[in-house]
C-alpha cells in the first residue's frame, strides 16, 4: 500500500517538474517586466521619438496614421509630421501612416528577411516580451552580435550605441518608453478604454452615494408613519 502511494508521489512530482520545465523553456530567459502606461503620455511622446530616430528607418506603423497619433500624443498634427518623419526630416502629410523608409527589396537584401511591421506586435509578443528582447543584445568578445532572447535574430544591434553610452536604468528607461509607445500603437483607444474605466468607477460612487440618499428618504417616511 506504502509503495503504491510513494509511486503517485514519485509520478506526481515527475508530472509538476516536468512542468515546471517546460515554463521556463518557453523563453530563453526570463521576460522582464515592462512597468509601463499608457496614460503616461510624456513616455509615449518619448517613445515616439525613439521610435521615428531608431526604428523607423527599418520598421513600418503601417496601420497608425501620423495625425492620430499625434491627436493621442498631445500633439498638433504639424508637430506629427514634425517627429514622425523624423528620417524624412519633418516632411510629409499629417494623413499618411507611419512608414519606414526602406525599401522591401533593399531589406530583402541586407537581412535575408524584410523587417514585420510593428503595428500590432506589442499584442502579438506582449510588452514584457518587446522590453525584454530590446535589452538581450550583445556583442561577444570576438565582434558577433547575439540577442539571448531571440537566437539568430537577423536584426542588428540598433540601440548599441545608445546601451553602450548610457548606465543601464536610463537606457531601460528609453526602452521602456519605447514598448509603451509600440502599446500604443498596438491598440490606440488603449489610453480611452482606460480613461473609461475610470470614469465607470466614479459614476458608480456618485450613484452609490445617491442611492443611498434616496433610501434613508424613504425609509424617514416609513419610520414616521410606524
Ligand atoms: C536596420 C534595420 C532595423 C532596425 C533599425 C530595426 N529593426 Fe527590428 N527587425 C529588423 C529585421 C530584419 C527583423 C527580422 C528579424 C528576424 O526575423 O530574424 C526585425 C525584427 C524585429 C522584431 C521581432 C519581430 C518578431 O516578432 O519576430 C521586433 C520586435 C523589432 N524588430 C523591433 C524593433 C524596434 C523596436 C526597433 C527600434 C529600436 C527596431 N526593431 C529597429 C530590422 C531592423
Amino acid at each position: 500500500m506504502s509503495a503504491l502511494i510513494q509511486g503517485l508521489l514519485w509520478a506526481g512530482l515527475a508530472i509538476s517538474s516536468m512542468s515546471i520545465a517546460h515554463a521556463s523553456n518557453e523563453h530563453a530567459v526570463a521576460l522582464d517586466k515592462a512597468k509601463i502606461s499608457v496614460l503616461d503620455q510624456a513616455s509615449l511622446q518619448r517613445g515616439a521619438d525613439m521610435y521615428a530616430q531608431y526604428c523607423m528607418g527599418c520598421h513600418s506603423l503601417k496601420y497608425v496614421r501620423v495625425n492620430r497619433a499625434a491627436k493621442d500624443l498631445g500633439w498638433t498634427a504639424e508637430e506629427g509630421v514634425g517627429h514622425f518623419q523624423y528620417l524624412r526630416g519633418g516632411k510629409g502629410k499629417p494623413t499618411d501612416m507611419i512608414e519606414t523608409t526602406l525599401n522591401p527589396v533593399t531589406a530583402k537584401t541586407a537581412f535575408g528577411t524584410v523587417p514585420p511591421d510593428l503595428s500590432l506586435e506589442a499584442r502579438l509578443r506582449g510588452t514584457d516580451w518587446l522590453y525584454t528582447f530590446l535589452r538581450s543584445y550583445e556583442r561577444t568578445a570576438d565582434g558577433k552580435v547575439i540577442n539571448h532572447l531571440f537566437s539568430g535574430v537577423a536584426m542588428p544591434y540598433v540601440l548599441e550605441g545608445l546601451q553602450t553610452s548610457l548606465p543601464a536604468r536610463e537606457f531601460d528607461a528609453k526602452v521602456a518608453d519605447l514598448v509603451n509607445f509600440l502599446d500604443y500603437a498596438a491598440e490606440p483607444a488603449k489610453p480611452k478604454r482606460l480613461m473609461l474605466g475610470w470614469w465607470v468607477l466614479g459614476f458608480l460612487m456618485i450613484l452609490v452615494v445617491l442611492t443611498y440618499l434616496l433610501k434613508q428618504e424613504f425609509w424617514r417616511d416609513v419610520k414616521t408613519q410606524a
